[in-house]
């Protein structure tokens, strides 16, 4: 029996140990007018990010973050909404599934091909926010009670010393 309880708290710790990846977005070039249009779409084309995940917008002149509130906006470069970052380096957390818009509202960057969309696991925002979804250490903590429940049943019952 204990054997087995070993193995279920490994899968556990297993579970929430999973990797997270820190991006520094564009890589070398950073955050920047990108001299192809295409530059960050070809950044994330081989990448897939996941809840835990971290991006780091990096740059060294003039530029910032702003994280749009639709692809819309991201499209037409509308600078008017969102969440404005303007020191460098901004770090955003990917916390769960969905898809962001980032985009630099400096003159013409954005048209110019400094946006970048960040699609999140499988790109769909489930509509209950993150708050309520049962993390790992949650669950291991939620787990010792139980299993020094059953340890103690096991190891303090007579009944099963006998067999
Ligand atoms: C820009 O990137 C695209 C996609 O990788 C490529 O097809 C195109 O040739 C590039 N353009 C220039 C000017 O480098
Ligand atoms: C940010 O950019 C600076 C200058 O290009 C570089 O030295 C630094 O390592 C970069 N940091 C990250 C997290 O990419
Ligand atoms: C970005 O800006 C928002 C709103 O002002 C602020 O709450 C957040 O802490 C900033 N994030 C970073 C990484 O500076
Ligand atoms: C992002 O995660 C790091 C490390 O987990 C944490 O220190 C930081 O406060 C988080 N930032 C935000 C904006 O939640
Ligand atoms: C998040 O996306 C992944 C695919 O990358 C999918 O397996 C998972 O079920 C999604 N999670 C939610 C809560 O929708």
């Amino acid at each position: 029996m204990a054997i087995y309880l070993h193995w279920i708290i490994i899968a556990f710790l297993a579970a929430s140990a999973d990797a997270a990846t820190t991006y520094t977005v564009g890589d070398a070039t950073g955050w920047a007018v990108p001299t192809n249009i295409s530059f960050y779409d070809n950044w994330v084309a081989d990448k897939s990010f996941e809840p835990g995940d971290s991006l780091v917008f990096n740059w060294t002149s003039t530029h910032n973050v702003l994280e749009v509130t639709s692809k819309a906006e991201y499209d037409s470069c509308t600078k008017t909404n969102g969440i404005l970052n303007e020191t460098s380096p901004v770090t955003i957390n990917l916390t769960a599934n969905g898809t962001l818009y980032f985009i630099c509202t400096i003159g013409p960057h954005c048209t110019l091909g400094q946006k970048v969309t960040i699609k999140v696991g499988n790109g769909v925002s489930t509509s209950p926010p993150p708050s309520n979804s049962a993390n790992p250490p949650f669950t291991i903590s939620a787990f010792w009670p139980l299993l020094s429940a059953i340890l103690m049943y096991f190891f303090a019952s007579p009944a099963h010393i006998v067999y």
